[in-house]
């Protein structure tokens, strides 16, 4: 079997070394989702929007299984979304539902991190344990806040999300490394995508800014063992470079599966700023750094190529950046496609599929 790829075993104490200190940090820093709901809103009478609570009394000739169905059924027709009255703007909300059907492939995501790592080195395969347990929380957080304060359609969102869960993800990663340097820049990328709409909610709701830069604390420790496992492997083998411009020029978000993936993005980067300007100024050009590959040594022609390659990738990415800063500045006029896009779209998530618009041959826009 080719090593290309493969963990290089003179780093099997280096790794435990990250391992170790990523243990220590985590504990530190140690959480329970809980702590971060405001359950003072379901104390006593249960007023959340939508639920009610289990009768514990009722028509005793009832199975408890019935009475629960009956339960549930009769709270889904008292639940009427109705967007005006939900606490959170549009926007952040859709950024919010957006990381929470990203985190929700957790399962799928653990499966491609194991299957990867396993047969290299076991301490890779500890950290996916430990890594898991810690992401565990994350979905749990952002549904149960939105759960509890209202926000957004329970019963869309719970079809959004098992839908997600059904389509699965795959990275199509086949080696170690590649695995690394993928979740080095996803880890990274999440959490810039946390801080980012901390920052742009803090004055709407800032108990929701601090259950997202909770989020953002446990991604940096993930980032930083990624990261540094991964320099640790381009300072043994410079040459590595091929493979990290590959991912790297590959990198897709986990959360691209879901639907309206695309305008999602497009809005969030419009009015919460994580877009390519944040994934370039505050993803790819962190890493670029950090890993050195601007002064890599490699000694493949292949290597010094792909060495070239990432730096022109990055040299594009930072016009890209710079082109939609100046954007933002001068508040670009959208298209007509744009805003009858993003009205249906704002419809459709509203759970009211009539109203959609259209564009008729002849210019006028039209009910569809
Ligand atoms: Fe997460
Ligand atoms: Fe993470």
């Amino acid at each position: 079997m080719s090593t290309y790829g493969q963990v290089d075993q003179r780093l099997e104490n280096k790794l435990k070394d990250l391992y170790r200190l990523h243990k220590e940090r985590a504990a530190k820093i140690d959480w329970s989702y809980h702590s971060f709901l405001p359950l003072e809103i379901v104390s006593g009478k249960f007023p959340v929007r939508g639920i009610k609570p289990i009768p514990t009394t009722g028509d005793e000739n009832m199975p408890r299984e019935d009475l629960f169905e009956r339960d549930i059924m009769a709270s889904r027709v008292k639940l009427k979304y109705d967007p005006a009255t939900q606490p959170l703007s549009w926007e952040t909300y859709l950024a919010v539902e957006t990381a929470l059907l990203t985190e929700v492939n957790l399962p799928w995501f653990t499966t491609e991190l194991y299957n990867t790592f396993k047969g290299s080195l076991q301490v890779l395969v500890d950290f996916v344990h430990t890594w898991t347990s810690e992401e565990d929380q994350h979905s749990d957080l952002l549904e149960t806040y939105l759960l509890l304060t209202g926000n957004g359609d329970v019963w869309e969102r719970r079809k959004l999300r098992k839908q997600v869960v059904e389509g699965g993800f795959e990275t199509g990663l086949k080696t170690p490394l590649e695995t690394m340097v993928y979740t080095s820049i996803q880890e990274r990328a999440t959490m810039v995508f946390y801080l980012n709409v901390a920052q742009a909610c803090e004055a709407e709701d800032p108990a929701l800014a601090r259950v997202l830069r909770r989020l953002a604390r446990d991604e940096t420790l993930h980032y930083t063992f990624y990261r540094d496992a991964t320099k640790a492997h381009l300072e043994v083998n410079p040459n590595l470079v091929e493979l990290v411009t590959s991912t790297m020029l590959q990198f897709e978000m986990p959360g691209r599966g879901m639907p309206d993936y695309k305008l999602r993005m497009e809005i969030i980067a419009k009015n919460v700023h994580y877009g390519p300007a944040e994934y370039y100024t505050q993803v790819v050009e962190e890493l670029m750094k950090y890993w050195d590959i601007k002064n890599l040594q490699p000694t493949y022609p292949e290597a010094r190529e792909a060495q070239l390659k990432a730096l022109q990738h990055h040299d594009r990415l930072g016009r890209i950046a710079q082109r939609q800063m100046r954007e933002r500045q001068r508040s670009i006029t959208p298209s007509v496609d744009e805003m009858l896009d993003e009205h249906n779209f704002r419809i459709k998530q509203a759970g009211n599929p009539a109203g959609q618009l259209a564009l008729a041959p002849n210019g006028d826009i039209v009910a569809t």
